[in-house]
């Protein structure tokens, strides 16, 4: 059985992962987040040079974690896009350079396809049809997934606008927490109460696109619910925020299950994350009899393990590897989980 080595530099995480035969064997995890909170944001070319810096001792770390070397890796899979540009170059060179020096095969990844492979590190393989969920910094679409690597993975609907978790980011910042505005918006909201102010539910009227998402216009309310508060309780607005982007997900999430009559429901990306997310998609999919599959946390997340999970999928389904030409694709949508 091959061991994939998987390496993740799309954004501010460098991660890399070690799988075989959908088991999780190692990974490590550098981060570049604390260098972004003073700019609001990740900037780009401080996340690259973090890459720089942190790719051969991730690699070496993810092995260590393993108890493997690189001897013993049989594949390689990186993350060719989507992305920064100037982060996920540098990831697809340190693939390309060991795929170069040791001859082992290289397979450029779609980053969503990764996300969605994290669930079965945790699940095992996914069934004959499943609606994905992608809910991450830059997207938000609900997918009809059959076989993640062999079928094209149809999309249901995409945003409008913002993505969930720029949404988070954004009404972290009117409410003065800091980057990344996720987590800190979940562990406040964790104190305050979720129907102290009634926010829109966008796209949820009756003439609105059933399935689409909205969120610029949820994130522009709670401006100005923030500018005519002056004794604004940051925990209740927190709160009340993240109910109403948990409860437009998950039901449109329900909705695609019912539409396309899949009783199958798997939730990926950072903002699959949210305690809220997760234990209302878990209340409404048991009411529903649907099955609910979120990985643990630390796989919702960026991470090297979800790529190595894909690549892994790719060997086993006996893919083509990608060409040692493979380059990135920083705004390719996702199609098909292999990028050539
Ligand atoms: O998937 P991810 O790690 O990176 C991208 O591919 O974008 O997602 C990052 C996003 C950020 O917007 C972050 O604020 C959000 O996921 N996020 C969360 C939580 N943890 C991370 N959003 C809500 N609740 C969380 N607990
Ligand atoms: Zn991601």
């Amino acid at each position: 059985m091959t061991i994939v080595l998987g390496i993740e530099t799309s954004c501010d995480e460098t991660g890399v992962g070690l799988v075989r035969d959908g088991v999780l064997l190692g990974q490590a995890l550098a981060s570049s987040m604390e260098e972004h909170v003073r700019f609001g944001g990740v900037v780009p070319e401080i996340a690259a040079r973090a890459h720089v810096y942190a790719i051969v001792p991730t690699i070496q770390a993810a092995l260590d974690d393993a108890g493997l070397t690189l001897h013993d890796v049989g594949a390689i899979a990186v993350t060719t896009g989507p992305g920064l540009a100037t982060a996920l170059h540098v990831g697809v060179a340190a693939a390309k350079a060991i795929a170069a020096a040791t001859g082992l095969p290289l397979y450029g990844v779609h980053h969503l396809a990764g996300h969605a492979a994290a669930d079965t590190l945790d699940h095992g393989p996914l069934p004959e049809r499943s609606i994905g969920l992608i809910v991450s910094g830059g997207h938000t679409s609900l997918l009809h997934v059959r076989d993640l690597t062999r079928t094209p993975i149809e999309h249901l609907s995409d945003t409008l606008d913002d993505a969930a978790g720029e949404a988070f980011d954004k009404v972290a910042r009117l409410l003065g927490l800091p980057y990344p505005g996720g987590p800190v918006i979940d562990r406040v909201a964790a104190g305050g109460d979720p129907t102290a102010v009634r926010f829109p539910r966008p796209l949820t009227g009756r003439t609105d696109s059933r399935l689409g998402f909205s969120f610029s216009g949820l994130k522009t309310a709670v401006a100005r619910y923030v500018e005519r508060t002056p004794d604004l309780d940051v925990a209740d607005t927190a709160a009340s925020f993240q109910e109403a982007v948990a409860d437009v997900l998950t039901s449109k999430a329900l909705l695609a299950c019912a539409d396309q009559r899949v009783d199958t429901l798997v939730i990926v990306g950072g903002v699959a994350a949210n305690s809220r997310v997760r234990s209302l998609a878990q209340e409404r999919c048991d009411a529903a009899g649907i099955e609910l599959r979120v990985p643990r946390m630390s796989l919702c997340t960026d991470n090297g393990a979800m790529i190595a999970a894909i690549g892994d999928l790719l060997v086993r389904d006996g893919a083509k590897p990608s060409s040692l030409d493979v380059t990135v694709h920083p705004t390719i949508e996702l199609q098909t989980a292999q990028l050539v």
